[in-house]
């Protein structure tokens, strides 16, 4: 994927989405749990006045752009326009949350042997939250644009990207931060 890491990038002083979970002092910080990750794209979702300016559109690809980041969690800011899409992916072992703030996205998982293909539909005001070995694939299949924030504990170090094929989900590759 590819990141718009615009010096106007917000600091994250002020930002509730940069709180961070107590921890005792000396204690190695634990990642964020999903729940916990799921709370903060909620409330920022709420505030629109933090993020509805960054949001840009691209023809060319879902546009990206980091809110904010410390050692124990980053905030997303993307775009969809109809057709865009991730591909079966997983988030290199961070876990994770995104909530749909405009628009509609859908959200294709593979559940249990009984389940097989799990298809999603992911309304406006929706939030959803993974652990670490989670693999989805997202798509605005919607006729207008979607606008989404997304939280990942720790930060991102890589991402695979996945095939389905009939036996399942095939890694295909591996991004790490330099390609974003
Ligand atoms: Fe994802």
């Amino acid at each position: 994927m590819s990141l718009d890491l615009a010096p106007d990038t917000p600091a994250t002083a002020n930002n509730p989405a940069t709180a961070t979970t107590p921890s005792p002092a000396g204690d190695a910080r634990a990642p964020l749990t999903p729940n916990a990750l799921r709370t903060v794209v909620r409330e920022l979702a709420e505030r629109p006045e933090q993020w509805i300016h960054h949001v840009r559109l691209s023809t060319e690809e879902r546009w990206y752009r980091r809110l904010a980041a410390d050692e124990d969690h980053e905030v997303w800011l993307i775009s969809w326009l109809p057709g865009q899409s991730t591909g079966f992916h997983d988030h290199g072992g961070s876990r994770g949350a995104f909530t749909v703030a405009l628009g509609e996205l859908e959200e294709l998982s593979l559940g249990g042997p009984e389940q097989g293909l799990l298809i999603r539909r992911i309304p406006s005001g929706t939030a959803r939250a993974f652990g670490p070995d989670y693999v989805h694939d997202v798509r605005n299949t919607a006729s207008g644009p979607a606008v989404t924030l997304h939280a990942y504990s720790p930060p991102l170090s890589s991402m695979a990207h996945y095939e389905l094929r009939a036996g399942g989900l095939v890694r295909t590759s591996e991004e790490g931060p330099d390609q974003w």
